[in-house]
């Protein structure tokens, strides 16, 4: 158990450890982004945090960076080492694998990324799933 002193933190990159990402490379992912911040002695300046799913699983593997509000997409261990040298250098990198960035009050699609469904679709389209498997059993 740890308690960090966040005063001089710049970045909070929270890279997910769901199922579909640790499928296309997330633990490896996570070891190269956590050794890249090590090898430049920047851990005061960023923070990383391992997650469970984050919704996205189509563009596995999921990174994302705060207070910018970027979603990475299809990262690899390589392209974690280039976000991290890109956040020390003050720049917004990787921005083809954008897929969506925080930008006046919401979360912007860059048209990257699946295109995924509204949480209030999914669920719409669950009631009806289980409405009908309800009607199934009646009968
Ligand atoms: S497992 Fe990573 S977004 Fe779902």
């Amino acid at each position: 158990m740890s308690t960090w002193d966040f005063s001089k933190t710049k970045h909070h990159i929270l890279i997910c450890n769901g199922s579909s990402c640790l499928r296309k490379q997330g633990d490896e992912v996570t070891v190269a982004i956590r050794e890249e911040i090590a090898s430049h002695g920047a851990e005061d300046l960023i923070h990383t945090t391992r997650t469970r799913c984050n919704g996205r699983c189509e563009d596995a593997s999921v990174v994302t960076v705060y207070p910018e509000g970027n979603w990475y997409m299809n990262m690899t261990p390589e392209t974690g080492k280039n976000l991290v040298r890109g956040l020390l250098q003050s720049s917004t990198p990787l921005q083809e694998q954008i897929s969506f960035s925080y930008n006046q009050g919401r979360f912007a699609p860059s048209g990257n990324g699946a295109t995924g469904m509204l949480p209030s679709v999914g669920a719409e389209k669950k009631r009806a799933k289980e409405k009908a498997m309800a009607e199934t059993k009646e009968q």
